[in-house]
């Protein structure tokens, strides 16, 4: 699997919890995952948010699923046994197991606005994974489960001041590939002008009415919209 992380994962809680509070994302989560338990994190990365909500929640039953081996590994020192984690990913989800709630904290997919516009930013490029990938999710949901995708401001330019002098630059650009459109986000960590690492993730951006007709087609039924927050679904 391609492993988009690999050169920022040494980085990545660093600068994740200068630029965002998870504490606050996680007992957000936490409220809407209300008396459910049995949960799928999708992406599940380092592990951190896991970490919070089961500070919140330590009945909370976790499993967590990625694509990348490098974060992963940080998830697995992390949690340890407290959670089941896969190397997987969901577009070819296959575990033998129902859940509550499945959620993408800025994982596989995420929401994103550009001007006044919602879309979909994905791991996953073409159509028909992205299908299968929502397709998947509704597979491993109870009837009446829910899909939770978190929205996120980490697709615009910034710069970060990390701990030993590192600074950290983002600069996010949009660009058409074969008609299709991408946010491509350059990644650079620097200390004291050397470039210690730099990677480029690249993200297929899909219209609100693009991701909804494939939601729907998967079985999922739009149940709430936190704006700025999250979009929740069920499976009907
Ligand atoms: C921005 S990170 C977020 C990690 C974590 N949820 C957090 O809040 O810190 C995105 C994560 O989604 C994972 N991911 C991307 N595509 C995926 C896929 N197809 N299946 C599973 N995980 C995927 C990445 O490897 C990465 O760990």
């Amino acid at each position: 699997m391609n492993d988009q992380y690999q050169q920022l994962a040494q980085f990545y809680d660093s600068f994740v919890g200068k630029n965002r509070n998870y504490p606050e994302i996680a007992t957000e989560l936490s409220e809407i995952i209300g008396k459910d338990r049995d949960l799928l994190d999708i992406g599940i990365g380092t592990g951190i948010i896991v970490e919070y909500l089961l500070q919140i929640q330590p009945l909370y039953k976790i499993t967590g699923i990625d694509n990348s081996e490098s974060l992963l590994e940080q998830a697995r020192k992390r949690l340890g046994q407290k959670v089941d984690l896969y190397y997987q990913s969901v577009s070819e989800l296959d575990i033998a197991q129902k859940f509550d709630v499945a959620y993408s904290r800025g994982g596989a997919w995420t929401l994103v606005n550009d001007k006044s516009e919602t879309m979909l930013a994905s791991h996953i490029f073409s159509s028909a994974d992205i299908q299968q990938s929502f397709d998947c999710v509704a597979k491993h949901l109870q009837e009446g489960g829910r899909l939770i995708i978190s929205s996120s401001n980490a697709y615009g330019d910034n710069v970060v001041e990390l701990d030993n002098d590192i600074i950290h630059k983002r600069v996010a650009t949009t660009e058409f590939i074969e008609n299709e459109c991408y946010a491509l986000l350059d990644y650079r960590f620097y200390q004291n002008d050397d470039l210690l690492a730099q990677q480029t993730l690249k993200l297929r951006l899909l219209s609100y009415p693009t991701f909804t007709n494939m939601l729907e087609q998967a079985g999922f039924v739009e149940q709430a919209i936190n704006p700025g927050k999250c979009y929740i679904y069920s499976k009907k």
